[in-house]
C-alpha cells in the first residue's frame, strides 16, 4: 500500500467513514442513507453504496476507551474487503486525531501481511493507494504509521519462519540486509569472535547445533553525541527444544518462535533508523539453538560467561538467561547506555500469571516502570510489574559455581529468571527487563495456528520517543 494526504474526500468514489460509538451526526453530510444499521461499535463494519456506485465503508471507532487499540478495527475492515477496493482508497480522518491517524495507517498495513510466505502459490498483493483526508498536515504522521505497519509486518515475518531457514546466521544476514537499507551500523559476531570475546554463555546454549550461534550489534547514531542513550537486548532462540532436558512434544513446533525478543530489537532499531530519531541506540541480539546433541552442554556442567561469573546448569531449558547475561554484560561493559532494556520470551511462568494479556515487567527503577506502564496503556501493548524481592535471591545459589540457572522449585519462575539477570546488569540503575514469553506469540483471527503478534515495535519505540526526545 501506498499513503497520501489529500484535502478534499471525493464522494463519487470510494471511502472510509470512521464512526464514534452512538454518534452518526458530525458525519451525517457523507452518509448516503439517514438511518444505517450501524451504531459505530468498535470493530465493526458497514458497507453502503454512494449514488455513483461508489463503496461507502463505515467503520466503528467505538469509544474513548478503544483508541489505544484502533489498528484492530482498521486491520479487520482492511482484511475483510480490500479485495473489493480499487487501485485507490480514501479515509476520511477530519475526526480523527494525529495517533488516531497514526493508528489506522499502522492496521491498514497490518492487513498486508501474508503468513503464507513458503506456500508454493503466492497470494497477489494488489498495490492500492490510500489517501488520508484532512484539512490538518500529517504527513509525518502518515509515514510513521506506514513505517511502523512494515516493520511489525517484517517482525511478524521473522517470528512465524520456519526455524530450519531461520537459523542464527539468517538473523545476522536480516540484519546487515536491513542495516544497508535503513542506514545504521551492523556487526555479527561469529563463532571464532564470540571465542576471542568470551560469549561463554551464548556458546555453551548452542554447542549442541549445526548451526552456530551469532552476537548481533545494531549501532544507530541519530546525533553527534558520543554517548548511547539506549541498549536494547534480546532473546534469539531460533529454537528452542529444552536441550538435553528436553521439552515435551506436544506444542513443540512453536519454540520456532523463542526469538521474539530478538525480533523486537531488530524492528525497533530499524523503525528509529527509518525515523531518524535524534538519539543514539545500540541493539544486542544474542542468536543460538538449544539443540539435542552429543555436543549439547548438560545439566550439571558448569560454564563460563561474558562477566567472568560461572554458573551451574540445573536445566538446559533455562537457557535464554543464558544468552542474555552474555549480551547484558557487554551492554553495561561496552556500551555503557543510559537505559538498558531486555526483552525476551523466557518462562512459561510469566505465562501461568498473566496469560497473553500483558509482559512481565521487571524493574527497581519507579519512573521507567511508571512510563513503560502507561505507554503500555497508551499503544495496548501492556506490561504489568511483577516483584524482585531480596528474598527471593537464595533460589539462585550454586555450592559449586558463582550461581545457579534454576532454582529446581516450581515457583516464582518469572521472577527467577529475571533476579538471574540483575545479577549480569552490574546493578545499572536504569535496567528493565520484559518478559513477553505470553505476548509475543499467539492466537489471532487472521490464522488458524498460533503466530506472531508484532508485540513490542509500539511499545519500546514510544517508550524511547517519551523518554529520550523531546
Ligand atoms: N522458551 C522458554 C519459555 C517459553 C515458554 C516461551 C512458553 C514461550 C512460551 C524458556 O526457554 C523455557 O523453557 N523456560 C523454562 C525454564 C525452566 C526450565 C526453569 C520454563 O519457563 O518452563
Ligand atoms: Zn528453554
Ligand atoms: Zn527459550
Amino acid at each position: 500500500m501506498t499513503y497520501t494526504h489529500s484535502k478534499t474526500l471525493d464522494t463519487s468514489t470510494d471511502f472510509i467513514l470512521p464512526c464514534k460509538k452512538d454518534d452518526l451526526k458530525s458525519i451525517a453530510h457523507l452518509l448516503p442513507i439517514k438511518q444505517p444499521d450501524f451504531d459505530g461499535s468498535f470493530a465493526t463494519y458497514l458497507q453502503l453504496y454512494g449514488k455513483d456506485g461508489n463503496r461507502i465503508y463505515l467503520i466503528g471507532l467505538g469509544e474513548e476507551k478503544h483508541n489505544a487499540q484502533l489498528e484492530n478495527a482498521f486491520h479487520k475492515l482492511a482484511f475483510d474487503t480490500q479485495k473489493y477496493w480499487d487501485k485507490s482508497i480514501q479515509v476520511y480522518a477530519e475526526e480523527l486525531t494525529e495517533a488516531n491517524v497514526r493508528k489506522a495507517v499502522i492496521g491498514l498495513e497490518m492487513a498486508q501481511y501474508q503468513i503464507g510466505a513458503f506456500k508454493s502459490e503466492k497470494e497477489k498483493s494488489k498495490k492500492t493507494s490510500v489517501a488520508i483526508v484532512t484539512s490538518k498536515s500529517i504527513k509525518s504522521v502518515i509515514e510513521e504509521g506506514n513505517f511502523t505497519g512494515q516493520t511489525i509486518n517484517k517482525i511478524k515475518a521473522l517470528v512465524d519462519a520456519p526455524p530450519n531457514i531461520k537459523t542464527p546466521e539468517y538473523l545476522g544476514k536480516w540484519a546487515e540486509k536491513s542495516s544497508k537499507k535503513a542506514n545504521y551500523k551492523c556487526t555479527v559476531l561469529k563463532h571464532k569472535e564470540l571465542k576471542k570475546q568470551g560469549f561463554e554463555a551464548v556458546l555453551s546454549v548452542g554447542k549442541g547445533s549445526v548451526n552456530k550461534p551469532v552476537v548481533i550489534i545494531n549501532e544507530y547514531y541519530g546525533n553527534t553525541s558520543k554517548k548511547v542513550d539506549i541498549a536494547l537486548v534480546g532473546k534469539g532462540i531460533t529454537f528452542d527444544s529444552g536441550g538435553l532436558s528436553i521439552k515435551p512434544s506436544t506444542n513443540l513446533h512453536y519454540m520456532k518462535s523463542d526469538m521474539g525478543g530478538a525480533a523486537v530489537v531488530l524492528g525497533v532499531i530499524e523503525l528509529i533508523a527509518k525515523l531518524k530519531l535524534n538519539i543514539n541506540v545500540v541493539g544486542i541480539v544474542c542468536s543460538a539453538e538449544n539443540a539435542v546433541d552429543a555436543e549439547s552442554y548438560r545439566p550439571g556442567d558448569v560454564i563460563d560467561s561474558y562477566s567472568g561469573k560461572t554458573i551451574e546448569i540445573i536445566d538446559t531449558d533455562a537457557e535464554g538467561r543464558l544468552v542474555l547475561a552474555d549480551g547484558l554484560s557487554y551492554a553495561v561493559q561496552q556500551i555503557k547506555p543510559e537505559y538498558l532494556i531486555d526483552l525476551a520470551t523466557l518462562t512459561g511462568s510469566v505465562v501461568r500469571t498473566l496469560g497473553y494479556e500483558a509482559a512481565g515487567m521487571f524493574t527497581h527503577n519507579v519512573d521507567m516502570a511508571n512510563t513503560m506502564s502507561q505507554i503500555g496503556y497508551n499503544v495496548h501493548e501492556r506490561v504489568w510489574q511483577l516483584p524482585m524481592f531480596e528474598e527471593y535471591k537464595s533460589d539462585l545459589h550454586s555450592d559449586v559455581a558463582d550461581l545457579r540457572n534454576f532454582s529446581g522449585k516450581p515457583l516464582t519462575g518469572a521472577t527467577n529468571a529475571a533476579q538471574f539477570l540483575e545479577a549480569f546488569t552490574e546493578d545499572h540503575n536504569n535496567w528493565m527487563h520484559l518478559d513477553i514469553a505470553g505476548v509475543s506469540f499467539g492466537s489471532s483471527p487472521y490464522a488458524k495456528m498460533k503466530s506472531a503478534s508484532g508485540y513490542g515495535i509500539q511499545l519500546i519505540t514510544e517508550f524511547i520517543k517519551t523518554k529520550l526526545t523531546s
